[in-house]
């Protein structure tokens, strides 16, 4: 037992306690994922009742291993680190322990006394609306998480204020035409609403800034409204950017128009740290028919239309407009369970990257992914991070004369005169290897040789200056070029070839017949990556 207790001493405690946001149902860990964290060694203390509002009873996470807690205070001064959905109130930063480490929805762009506060506790915070959005770090991406179900809930909202069905029908009793929903913002949310409209049957109209996001309101069944003005719409890191005042005006125009043919719109129109902007005027909203109904999901930050009334349901002019905030708590077990995976793999990372050591916690933040999270290291504002360094955006204009900045180089490069010798030194031995290689090696190899070297050359040039972002289609194009291989098979086809083994007639039969299947398997190899390379290189295209 003493053995035990002594194991325990040196575990990491984390602390889950329950949320005190009013209306909040959510709770930042459930009983699976608390089984997996015991598993690794983590002590997880859960507040009696935490789990309640998302149907999460205690005996679930006490059989998953957690330990119950009534005494609130307890739980925070033992947690090393602390859980939690929304941020803390004052009462909360109160209760946390000085070298502790919070990790909750935060929104330090909008919430600067929150940040000063806690930053007054001497505490770390990792933010999860602040995970950056790299491939890297979606498993732990809990604002996508949250804004995929988000939009679905939009949908089902929709249709609970709307008086008719989605989908069409023609019955005895008469011809029901389809709802016509149009999704403004086709990012994690709008496209959840688009697939969940369309699932119920809709027609889903769809616009974005971002052109490059016109496939994939596709793919879940809408279809793209575009705006008849050229700008590139995308900004840093694949969010959207504030668009010109020309191009918001042909924008008003479209919205206009399908405004008063739509019988739902759903927004979700917004740029990070910016207040959402207004799309949908009063006079939009006047045009729709009586019985419409606009479900604004950016009304926490302001919303996109000019009537909306944060947190509320209201109806003007015969439209009702649902401003509701809490959108996922109102699928409160499926938004703790994707949530709290989210946190599952934050931790998960902060293992990977040495953060966690025993009972300590101290963020690595030279992981691009921990750093961009972290809004508060060891009581010192670390908010807002460097930008992302891999942006699927596009080049930024060329700068004036006179202010290009040099070359990035390499990290521990060696710069000017150094690097100049360096690669004297490096050429000079290339140059003195094929001289030896080119005197003493057989002329069949020379000629293979000088082969290889060339195709090292073209492809180092190529690959070189591709964009990181356009890493994807380049894989799948030097994959479709392999399908060269296929002049191997065609060669073994050719009749005259075939006539130098006539004496092994049989093995020649089945050479033949395997070249066939290897042209067929090349070919689709071929056709296939080109056709999807093209496909991926449209969604980069204006
Ligand atoms: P996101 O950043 O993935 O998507 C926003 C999209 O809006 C982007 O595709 C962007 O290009 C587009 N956009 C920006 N400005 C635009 C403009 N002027 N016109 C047309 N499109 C424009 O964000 P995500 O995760 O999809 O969230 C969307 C919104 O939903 C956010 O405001 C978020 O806070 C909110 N949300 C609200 C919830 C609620 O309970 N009400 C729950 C979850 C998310």
């Amino acid at each position: 037992m003493a053995h035990e207790g002594e194991a325990d001493n040196m575990a990491l405690v984390i602390g889950v306690p329950r949320e005190v946001f009013p209306g909040e149902k959510r709770v930042a860990t459930v009983p699976e994922v608390v089984a997996k964290l015991v598993k690794q060694g983590f002590r997880v203390v859960v507040e009696q009742g935490a789990g309640e509002a998302a149907q999460i009873g205690d005996e679930g996470y006490r059989t998953a291993g957690a330990e119950l807690v009534a005494d609130r205070a307890a739980l925070w001064s033992q947690a090393d680190l602390v859980f939690k959905v929304r941020a803390p109130d004052d009462a909360e930063i109160a209760l946390l322990r000085e070298g502790s480490t919070l990790t909750s929805f935060i929104w330090p762009a909008q919430n600067p006394e929150l940040m000063q506060k806690l930053a007054a506790r001497k505490v770390s915070v990792i933010a999860m609306d602040s995970v950056p959005r790299i491939s890297r770090a979606q498993k732990l991406d809990a604002l996508s998480s949250m804004a995929n179900i988000g939009g679905y809930r939009a949908v089902i909202e929709a249709a609970h204020a709307f008086g008719r069905f989605f989908t069409g029908s023609i019955t005895a009793a008469g011809k029901v035409p389809p709802a016509r929903v149009f999704v403004i913002g086709a990012g994690v949310a709008g496209l959840a609403a688009i697939g969940a409209a369309s699932g119920l049957g809709a027609v889903v109209r769809a616009n974005d800034t971002r052109p490059e996001v016109a496939d994939q309101i596709k793919s879940m069944g809408g279809e793209f409204v575009p705006v008849d003005y050229v700008e590139e719409g995308s900004g840093v890191g694949g969010y959207a950017k504030v668009m010109s005042e020309g191009f918001q005006k042909a924008q008003r125009e479209v919205f206009a128009r399908e405004a008063a043919n739509a019988d739902i719109i759903i927004t979700t129109a917004l740029i990070p740290g910016k207040p959402a902007p207004k799309l949908i005027t009063e006079a939009m909203v006047q045009s729709m028919k009586e019985g419409s109904v606009i479900v604004d999901m950016a009304a926490e930050q302001g919303g996109n239309c000019e009537l909306t009334v944060p947190g509320q349901s209201v109806v003007r002019h015969g439209v009702t407009i649902i401003g509701y905030t809490d959108l996922p708590s109102r699928l409160a077990k499926q938004a703790s369970t994707l949530y709290a995976n989210n946190l599952l793999r934050l931790v998960e990372d902060l293992v990977k990257t040495k953060s966690i050591d025993g009972d300590t916690l101290r963020i690595a933040m030279d992981d691009e992914v921990l750093r961009g999270a972290t809004v508060i290291d060891q009581g010192t504002v670390t908010w807002p991070p460097p930008p992302p360094k891999l942006s699927a955006a596009p080049p930024a204009t060329a700068k004036p004369a006179g202010a290009v900045p040099p070359a990035p180089k390499a990290h521990g490069a060696p710069s000017g005169p150094m690097a100049g010798t360096r690669a004297a030194v490096i050429f000079g031995i290339g140059a003195l290897l094929f001289l030896l290689i080119g005197r003493y090696a057989p002329a069949s190899f020379l000629g293979h040789f000088t082969v290889f070297v060339l195709g090292c050359f073209v492809g180092y040039m190529v690959v070189w200056n591709v964009r990181p972002a356009l890493h994807t289609p380049l894989m799948s194009v030097t994959n479709a070029v392999s399908s060269i291989i296929a002049i191997g098979a065609l060669v073994q086809l050719a009749p005259d070839l075939s006539k130098i083994s006539t004496d092994l007639a049989r093995p020649n039969e089945w050479i033949r017949w395997l070249s066939v299947a290897a042209i067929a398997l090349v070919a689709i190899n071929m056709f296939g990556g080109f056709a999807v390379t093209q496909r991926m290189l449209q969604m980069f295209r204006k």
